[in-house]
């Protein structure tokens, strides 16, 4: 899945195509070492293939750090959630209708572009884009796989995407824009949205206090897709893990927790970790189906 062979064209050609350009909406051509529209908006590309549409001003405040992102990294190299990205590249394909195969799968919150990479294993002839706010994030994400593009964004403004040009949007523990998806999405297009269950790695919370999982999350979800889309399947998958003490440090590092570790004395608890932890892993996968009849 992985590309360290010949030089080739980033973002891909099939991702250019459905950008358009965040200041006035046309769409985006390449030119040597830039993206740029026809009123001359210029964005750059940067050495390691990601293009950054975002202005240094608008970056979110929730944007993976450096040191989140090599977590994340090493974590899932590991293998952990394999099962995870497997079920979930298996239920994509599965549900697109086989006309929108060979379309663009946007990853909505990608990080490392790890799940993207698993799908798009599944999808030979499709191309991905992966969009997130973290410039360390789409450093990797760039490199993850030879049909990704990367691209910074941040997922709560209007996206720099033409209007029914992904055949699936995916949304893996990451903030979610309805609206949004539903735009992107062609008719017949599926949304693939992963979230944690209340008693995910609740063997952590020994250690760590981590985030509580709200009650009745799942009810938003859909309450906030209805209209637009219809569910599909929805199902968990568990995975039972365990996990050395670095890898527990860095399951820590890589989410939302990494911001509370001084509270109490949880760091020095992570750092005196000799012996291997068992912890369950458990996610709700939801497809859903674009509804409508194509434009
Ligand atoms: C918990 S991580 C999940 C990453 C990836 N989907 C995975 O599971 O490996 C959440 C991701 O959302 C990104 N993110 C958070 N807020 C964002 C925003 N407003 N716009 C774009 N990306 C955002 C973070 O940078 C991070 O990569
Ligand atoms: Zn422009």
């Amino acid at each position: 899945m992985n590309q360290h062979g010949p030089a080739r064209e980033t973002p891909p050609p099939a991702v250019v195509g459905a950008l358009r350009c965040p200041v006035c909406g046309s769409s985006l051509t390449r030119a040597p070492g830039v993206l740029r529209c026809p009123q001359r908006h210029s964005f750059d590309v940067a050495r390691q293939g990601y293009v950054n549409l975002l202005s240094a001003r608008s970056r979110p405040p929730l944007a993976d750090s450096g040191d989140m992102a090599t977590a994340r990294a090493e974590f899932l190299a590991a293998g952990h959630y394999a099962p995870l990205a497997g079920r979930l590249s298996e239920g994509v394909a599965a549900l697109l209708p086989t006309d929108l195969h060979e379309g663009l799968v946007v990853d909505a919150g990608a990080g490392t572009g790890y799940y993207l990479g698993a799908v798009l294993d599944r999808l030979p002839a499709a191309s991905g884009l992966a969009l997130d706010a973290s410039v360390p994030g789409l450093r990797r994400a760039a490199r993850s796989h030879e049909r990704v593009g990367a691209v910074g964004w941040d997922i709560w403004q209007p996206w720099p995407l033409a209007t029914g040009s992904a055949s699936a949007v995916m949304n893996v523990f990451a903030p979610r824009n309805p609206a949004e998806f539903a735009r992107v999405l062609r008719p017949g297009g599926v949304l693939a949205v992963v979230t944690p269950t209340a008693g995910h790695l609740a063997e952590l919370r020994t250690l760590v206090t981590m985030l509580d999982v709200h009650e009745g999350k799942l009810d938003q979800l859909d309450s906030s897709l209805a209209g637009e889309f219809e569910p599909a399947v929805r199902e968990t998958s568990t995975v039972e893990l365990t996990l050395s003490p670095d890898d527990v440090r860095r399951v820590v590092a890589m989410g939302p927790n990494a911001h509370h570790l001084d509270r109490g004395d949880q760091r020095a608890r992570l750092a005196e970790l000799t012996e291997p932890v068992r912890a369950t892993a458990s996610f709700v996968l939801s497809f859903f189906r674009r509804a409508g009849k194509d434009r």
